[in-house]
């Protein structure tokens, strides 16, 4: 008698078109096929079911902002939305600069966070490099070359240094590419002016011509398909859904909610960025909570970043419903490639993969605000078409059933460089 597997997924329609079930056992799949038996099977019949997203770009707060986020309410909304893995970024308040901060930041995060996560290495003019690789950091940034909401430029002789550090360890650098034009940014078109994406296109070439250490770089948030092309050259390529699902026209001009760095482009700058979909690497939400008083200021003074965990993998399938785009895709840049570009056990469906899966009705709904788990409590991404998963299983538990939480066992993801004390 076969030791019978903790889990089945009965019927899972695959992506290339066959239908299978699923078998796990300690977290892993162990069995792709029909007939295994199991301890508990979930039919899905009529589901989508995908591996479930790594997001590489979120800020979960936590610390003294905790009135926006923390690991508690952020990696519900990771959940909520298909999420499983969650890298965080360094530009906490204090940044994660230091070896001991980079470690109380693993503590906070094994202590509440209900799903896997990973923390990166902020890259100031002082980054211990060689250390904080050593304390487990996944990659190192996101690296900010233009200021942005608690995250204070580095300088080009900076960058270069820092660049080299990087590269020594074999380690991946982020970068925050923009360029800040002279003037101030009373609304949404100025901020646009400002930090436009001519300068994005510029700051790219000038990240580039400062590795010259040949280090490898991964470029964060890119809004322009001209900056798709030219961070392409140089290394992998995030988008934002906000970039491709949100313009500044579809704003008040002096609506904060819609101010993000780099900043809402023009409707037809969204929709010549859709058709560089396929030059895109990866999709990750640079998930940026700030709270509605903060955010509810002149447009000059409210801080830039937008909320997307929960809603990133939900509006992309409304557009694979739509027929815009495809599962595959959604899988590969909303899973395979982050994992592959960071050095996480990729969740699949081939034996050996990580079990963390989402499982989605192949129906979309207008997003509500009020059913986000994000502490910051609205969504720019109001009234646009969503496909909320039913059902999250992560390391073969399920940890999120009809809207229900249940406890999990998730994990921190070291970089390759982690020296455990
Ligand atoms: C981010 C934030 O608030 O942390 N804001 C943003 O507009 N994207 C910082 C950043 O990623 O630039």
């Amino acid at each position: 008698m076969p030791t019978p597997c903790a889990l089945v997924l009965r019927n899972v329609s695959l992506p290339e078109g066959r239908v299978a079930d699923i078998g796990v056992r300690e977290g892993m799949v162990v069995h792709v096929g029909a007939g295994e038996p199991a301890d508990c099977t979930i039919d899905c019949t009529c589901l989508m079911v995908l591996p479930a997203a790594v997001d590489m770009h979120v800020h979960m707060r936590g610390g003294a902002q905790s009135a926006k986020e923390d690991w508690g309410s952020g990696s519900r909304s990771a959940l909520a939305g298909g999420v499983t893995v969650v890298v965080d970024q360094p530009n906490t308040i204090p940044p994660i600069a230091s070896p001991d901060a980079l470690r109380a930041r693993v503590f906070d995060a094994k202590d509440h966070s209900l799903c896997n996560f990973a923390i990166n290495s902020s890259v100031t003019f002082d980054t211990p490099v060689k250390a904080m690789w050593s304390a487990g950091a996944l990659a190192f940034g996101e690296t900010f070359y233009a200021p942005s909401s608690y995250g204070e430029a580095i300088t080009k002789e900076e960058l270069a240094a820092a660049l080299r550090d990087i590269h020594a360890c074999g380690a991946l650098a982020t970068i925050h590419a923009e360029e800040i034009g002279p003037g101030e940014d009373p609304d949404i078109a100025a901020h646009d002016r400002i930090r436009s994406g001519a300068g994005e296109v510029r700051a790219i070439h000038d990240v580039g011509r400062c590795n010259a250490a040949g280090c490898r770089l991964h470029f964060c948030h890119m809004s322009t398909a001209a900056s798709v092309s030219a961070a392409g050259a140089l290394g992998s390529v995030e988008v934002t859904p906000h970039h491709l699902f949100l313009s500044r026209e579809q704003f008040r001009a002096d609506d904060p909610l819609g101010k993000v760095n780099p900043p809402l482009r023009s409707e037809k700058e969204r929709r010549d960025l859709w058709a560089a979909w396929d030059r895109i690497d990866i999709i990750a939400s640079d998930h940026a909570p700030h709270t509605p008083v903060e955010k509810q200021v002149p447009f000059e003074e409210a801080p830039s970043g937008i909320p997307g965990v929960e809603t990133m993998v939900p509006l992309l399938l409304a557009a694979v419903l739509e027929n815009k785009i495809s599962l595959t895709d959604v899988i590969r840049k909303t899973s395979q490639a982050p994992a592959e570009l960071l050095g996480i056990p990729p969740a699949g469906f081939a034996p050996g993969s990580r079990a963390d899966f989402a499982l989605y009705p192949k129906i979309a709904a207008p997003i509500d605000p009020d059913t986000l788990h994000s502490r910051c409590g609205f969504s720019p991404f109001e009234r646009l078409p969503a496909v909320f998963p039913r059902t999250v299983i992560l390391g073969g538990d399920v940890v999120l059933d009809d809207g229900e939480f249940f406890p999990g066992s998730p994990t921190w993801f070291a970089g390759n460089g982690y020296l455990p004390r």
